[in-house]
């Protein structure tokens, strides 16, 4: 395989669909081995002959897990790094709103656990296979709806009065603070760690069977003006491969550029205190 991501290996969730899919897709083309993430299988080896189909690239592997459940994660993870001796870039990409609370099997309520937990404990099991493979690259997958978020540690759970919009902006705004405290501990160890926000893209997002109607129907129609899911990949793509990013981390990017951080996410002592719960809630103490 030729391209300029030829012999890189990228580990990539939610790959099943949307933008992940779609950055896998693009990442497929330029040569990288791609191993894709996904929870139920059907989609994913729909998705995953889809990309060699598309990319010619036939270096495209399937592993399942749900991410909302810690025991499939570190699975997972034991999986990779079975059958992976180097990983060069991690994206963190999976993730939904969900305008009903739930609760996953391990007690967490589910927008916290799949957007931001499944983040932290993936990186965190991955993290020395990720070093020994320097100069590599973690992606993470936020959002603008992060400006909107504050983490709210009296109730991580979402037990009080639940709203699914404040829960995902807050989730969003974890991804921002969990990358900015991993960039700091990863300074000198060649693994750089940023996150993004992919525009406003036209994907699978938010039309889960478990959100009402409406808003599934909403998002569908102003899905007419929205970015397309290559689009949507871009930014994904510009960090998991860009030679202008090179040794760059800690930062938040939007069209291929950096972009300020929302000011919540500027808080070191929230970004340290959202690590030390994250790690107790994982187990990673
Ligand atoms: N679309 C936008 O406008 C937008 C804007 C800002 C940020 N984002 C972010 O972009 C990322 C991708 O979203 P998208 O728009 O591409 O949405 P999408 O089309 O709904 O794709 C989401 C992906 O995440 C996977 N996923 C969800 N829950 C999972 C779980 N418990 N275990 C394993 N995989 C799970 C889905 O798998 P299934 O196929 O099994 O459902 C799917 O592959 C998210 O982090 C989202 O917050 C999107």
């Amino acid at each position: 395989v030729t391209g300029d991501m030829a012999g890189k290996v990228i580990v990539i969730t939610g790959a099943s669909r949307g933008i992940g899919k779609a950055a896998a897709l693009e990442l497929a083309k330029r040569g990288a081995k791609i191993v894709a993430v996904a929870r139920d299988r059907a989609r994913g080896e729909t998705a995953v002959a889809d990309i060699k189909a598309a990319s010619g690239n036939q270096n495209v592997d399937l592993l399942l897990a749900d991410l909302s459940s810690q025991g499939d994660i570190r699975r997972l993870a034991d999986e990779l790094l079975a059958r992976y001796p180097r990983i060069d870039v991690l994206i963190n990409n999976a993730g939904a709103v969900n305008l009903q609370r739930s609760v996953t099997v391990d007690g967490i309520e589910t927008t916290f656990a799949v957007n931001h937990l499944a983040y932290f404990l993936l990186t965190n099991l991955l993290l020395d296979r990720l070093k020994s493979s320097a100069p590599a690259r973690i992606v993470n997958v936020s959002s603008d709806a992060s400006r909107g978020g504050t983490i709210d540690f009296e109730d991580l759970k979402g037990v009080r009065d639940y709203n699914g919009w404040r829960a995902y902006s807050q989730s969003k705004l974890a991804n921002i603070l969990f990358t900015d405290e991993l960039a700091r501990r990863l300074q000198g160890t060649g693994v750089t760690a940023n996150s993004l926000h992919p525009g406003t893209v036209a994907t699978g997002f938010g039309k889960s069977q478990n959100n009402p109607l409406w808003l599934r129907w909403g998002i569908r129609v102003a899905g007419l003006f929205m970015l397309k899911p290559e689009q949507g990949a871009q930014t994904l793509v510009y960090l998991a491969s860009s030679p202008e990013v090179e040794g760059i981390s800690g930062k938040f990017f939007t069209k291929n550029r950096e972009a300020n951080q929302p000011a919540a996410a500027s808080d070191e002592n929230v970004a340290r205190k959202l690590w030390d719960v994250s790690a107790r809630m994982t187990g990673l103490t």
